[in-house]
């Protein structure tokens, strides 16, 4: 069977550069007896201070991610991102709440919180870290456009106030060259992916955007060739275990997700009945609700390049955590790789076909 590195699915011009749905991975001879084999292992190393055991992290959104989530993910080997969508004081609650809670339970889980750029941020950052110089693992200054001046700006501003007591995750950018520019300012970890998010308009709105694999893919090229240390994280459009194994195997060192951990019992927000189901909403953070809700509507001249939709109850998120890592666990299996690394190493891919990806589905259940 023909089948190819990541690297070459961007190869030649002409050839349209893959999103999850358009590739498969081809399983291969394994030596490993079961998918919990204690020579598997899932971690994933973030910076050369920061590794996590589950590469997944929940995304800064007013609807996925306050201490609960961050509790719950964190306890557990993932993280969560606190999101920016409230005023500074109620930031530094938040993570008061994850260092008191995780103090009663043992093990502290990761301390991350989200900033914007700009003098407002600036203040931000100030107020918040300042509370907890010595407990924030990760910093993540959070744009639409990373590949930016202004992030220029921000970052080497916030690396300059903190030096090497915390780490720096910035974003988000859709290109090798976005995520060099970002390394190159000593950024820790880049969050990779622009218009792929579920609740996002950004593509419809603007005509911008790259399908997040072929960005992960093209990030990876610039890291290897490059020689760069900053992790790449897969943020924008994972919906089953499958975007986040393709995500890995294409370069990826974590994912972020949004809608993955919506809707679960630890997302922020009340439970609400739609058509007689127990839902939560979820909304992107350049929704017209959000504009609405946070700064008194959207700036005249300006777009909504986001939107609010309700996603049932699901429970908690440790179930979705055991549903993607498990999903990794064996994926490893499929193609003999005992790590995340061994998965990039020995991951080839195929092109697939409409039909094809019809009979990835499990159809039995229609016919
Ligand atoms: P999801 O997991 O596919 O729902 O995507 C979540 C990601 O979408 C986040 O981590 C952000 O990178 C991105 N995002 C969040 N809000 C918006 C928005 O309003 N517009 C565009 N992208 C967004």
């Amino acid at each position: 069977m023909i089948s190819f590195r990541a690297e070459e699915l961007l190869g030649d011009a002409g050839v349209t550069p893959p999103a999850f749905d358009d590739v498969l991975l081809v399983p291969a001879y394994s030596s490993l007896s079961s998918r919990l084999s204690s020579e598997i292992d899932l971690r994933t190393r973030l910076s050369s201070t920061f590794r996590l055991g589950i590469p997944i992290i929940s995304s800064p959104m007013d609807t996925v991610t306050e201490s609960q989530m961050a509790l719950s993910l964190g306890g557990r080997g993932a993280m969560g991102v606190i999101h920016r969508f409230m005023t500074p004081e109620r930031q530094v609650e938040e993570i008061n709440s994850i260092l008191t809670t995780s103090q009663i339970g043992g093990g502290r889980p990761p301390v991350a919180f989200a900033i914007g750029v700009g003098k407002s941020e600036k203040i931000r950052f100030d107020r918040v870290y300042s509370q907890f110089p010595e407990s924030i693992d990760w910093v993540s200054i959070d744009v639409a456009n990373g590949h930016s001046e202004y992030m220029l700006d921000m970052l080497r501003w916030v690396k300059n106030r903190i030096g090497n007591t915390a780490n720096i995750m910035v974003g988000n950018v859709a290109t090798g060259d976005g995520y060099k520019f970002l390394a190159d300012a000593g950024a820790d970890a880049i969050r990779v992916g622009i218009g792929g998010g579920s609740i996002c308009k950004t593509r419809l709105m603007t005509g911008f955007g790259v399908p997040t694999l072929s960005s992960v893919i093209d990030c990876y090229r610039a890291k290897a060739n490059h020689k760069y240390d900053a992790a790449i994280i897969a943020d924008g459009g994972i919906r089953y275990p499958a975007d986040f194994v393709k995500s890995l195997a294409a370069g990826a060192d974590a994912i972020m997700a949004g809608r993955m951990f919506a809707g679960t019992i630890e997302s922020p927000g009340e439970i609400v009945l739609v058509n007689g189901v127990r839902s939560k909403t979820y909304r992107g953070m350049a929704s017209r609700e959000v504009q609405e809700d946070k700064r008194g509507g959207l700036k005249p001249g300006t777009c909504a390049e986001g939107v609010s939709t309700h996603i049932p109850l699901k429970g908690k998120a440790h179930y979705i955590l055991d549903e993607f890592s498990g999903g990794l666990r064996s994926a490893l299996t499929y193609c003999n790789a005992r790590n995340i690394r061994e998965l990039r190493e020995n991951a080839r891919f195929i092109r697939m076909s409409q039909s094809s990806l019809d009979e990835s589905h499990a159809f039995g259940t229609k016919i």
